[in-house]
């Protein structure tokens, strides 16, 4: 089977945001606790910070993570996790039926972006929060000493202000599962508020409203419509979220998932675009994608209730090969609409649905790490449009569609173009050929492979290395090379180039 890309640096969406890389860290299960946190860890730091995942985390380049839920951020109070450890509360998580102890809190996250370099993105509470507590909250955080709550974060030893430049309003308000869950109207009218408020102290900070939790929600796109006409002149993002699944057990469809991914991308262009319109507005709302992955094994029941536990093991997902690729189609269309996706978060980081996963001594790589971190290495600079030409497969429920899923980028600087190839059919391997209309190949072609075999494997603590990257080959010409794709798999190809 063959198929073919052409490029053209001329043809593109624009500069990619490096914030399409983002991650999320809720308190949730072993997400922290256990997770990235752990003092009784023979690999954690003198703080309790454990080296080995921050390790692992600095490869996937993360320049943002969202904080700290979720879910959980609905029914918090951010007063609980700042000041002496010793003081503050214990006290039960409503979201996940927890116990928190609130050791880690707004100041130890502070320093463990800077442990593993990377920027909060901090989600105020909207649900059982107000705009006055939410301004409260960047008070703390972000100004200079002298009022209420920026002395009292220098009272916990934090002088200087934190300068946390991204904020989420709320998390999910459109889901009848979230704390102060209210209709579309009540929710813009909060957001509105807070994100008013919180510009009003710190005019630098960007701000992302919550839109809708999923294309199933009977209030998709018109909670959106609703949330973007009332906030539009205060929030600089909207955000949106999806879980993929194979609970049907459909390995052709679920494997042409980055055609909904593109239908989900496709309904946010419109949306921003419609009220964009109607307001007759010279201003941009951008896409902030700030929960996607797989999710729906450990979705359910036990999974997910912690029956008044202190960090109980939730969402555990064990991930295969066939999930790697759907994250792979993830990344292909953030890159692809780079015009619209300015910030993506993989939900989550470490043990709750997450490319990482630890035991107090020892950590492990699930597949869907590969990608992203194939990704995150490569993509630079704009993202080219790519032409296509595909043949098509069976997938499923899904009906006919290209084999070929592909994005590109072009590092004007380094004169690295990257392209990223994903083989959606489980049989055949798949030779692409790729074709620069503007730029000649000048020395050696890299290709980082994943995939080919079972779509099951999976890597876990007796065999961590199942699924990982390996090198492939690649053969070269002028402005063109030809790579083989697994059948189903990933190829990364970085072709140094100059102009023609
Ligand atoms: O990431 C797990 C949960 O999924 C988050 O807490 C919530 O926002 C979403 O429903």
């Amino acid at each position: 089977m063959s198929a073919r890309l052409t490029l053209n640096t001329g043809f593109n969406a624009g500069a990619i945001d490096a914030r399409i890389f983002g991650g999320f860290l809720e308190h949730l299960g072993r997400a922290v606790y256990g997770g990235v946190y752990d003092p009784k860890s023979p690999h954690s730091d003198e703080r309790g910070f454990r080296r080995d995942v921050l390790r692992a985390l600095a490869r996937m380049r993360m320049p943002v993570v969202r904080y700290p839920g979720g879910n959980y951020v609905s029914a918090y109070d951010w007063r609980d996790t700042v000041g002496p450890r010793a003081q503050r509360p214990r006290r039960p998580d409503y979201a996940w039926q927890s116990i928190e102890t609130n050791q880690f809190g707004i100041g130890e996250f502070m320093t463990w972006c800077e442990a593993l370099g990377t920027g909060p993105f901090l989600a105020v509470n909207l649900g059982t929060g107000d705009a006055a507590d939410a301004a409260r909250l960047v008070e703390y955080c972000n100004l200079p000493r002298g009022t209420r709550w920026s002395d009292l974060r220098a009272e916990h030893g934090q002088a200087n202000p934190y300068a946390v430049k991204l904020w989420g309003l709320g998390n999910e308000l459109d889901g009848p599962w979230q704390a102060g869950h209210v209709p579309a109207a009540e929710y813009a009218r909060r957001a509105f508020q807070a994100s008013f408020l919180m510009k009003q102290l710190d005019s630098s900070i960007e701000t992302v409203a919550a839109g809708s939790s999923g294309r199933g929600m009977p209030t998709y796109l018109s909670w959106d419509r609703e949330v973007l006409e009332t906030c539009w002149d205060t929030i600089d993002y909207i955000s949106a979220h999806r879980y993929s699944s194979n609970a049907a057990k459909d390995s052709a469809a679920y494997l042409a998932e980055g055609v909904e991914i593109d239908r989900v991308l496709e309904d946010y262009a419109a949306v921003i675009g419609y009220v964009r319109g109607l307001k007759r507005s010279n201003k941009r709302v951008y896409l902030a994608f700030d929960e996607w992955n797989v999710w729906y094994r450990a979705r359910h029941g036990e999974h997910t209730r912690g029956a008044w536990r202190e960090a109980p093991p939730l969402l555990e997902e064990a991930y295969n090969l066939e999930d790697a690729l759907v994250c792979a189609q993830y990344l292909t269309a953030f890159l692809r609409r780079a015009d619209l996706v300015k910030i993506a978060c993989l939900a989550q980081i470490v043990n709750v649905i997450a490319p990482v996963l630890t035991k107090r001594d020892a950590l492990l790589l699930q597949t869907i790490y590969h990608p992203f971190v194939m990704f995150a290495e490569a993509a630079r600079g704009i993202s080219l449009t790519p032409r296509i030409e595909s043949p098509e497969y069976s997938a499923g429920a899904r009906g006919s569609v290209p084999v070929l899923d592909a994005a590109a980028s072009f590092d004007g600087e380094s004169g690295v173009l990257s392209v990223f190839l994903v083989n959606r059919e489980s049989e055949r391997p798949l030779t692409v050929d790729v074709r620069l209309e503007d730029r000649r190949v000048m020395g050696k072609v890299s290709v980082q492979l994943l995939g080919g075999g079972a779509l099951q494997q999976q890597n876990d603590w007796d065999a961590p290395e199942r699924v990982v990257p390996r090198e492939g080959r690649v053969e070269q010409g002028d402005s063109a090379c030809r790579v083989e794709v697994p059948a189903p798999g990933l190829a990364v190809l970085q072709l140094p180039t100059t102009t023609r």
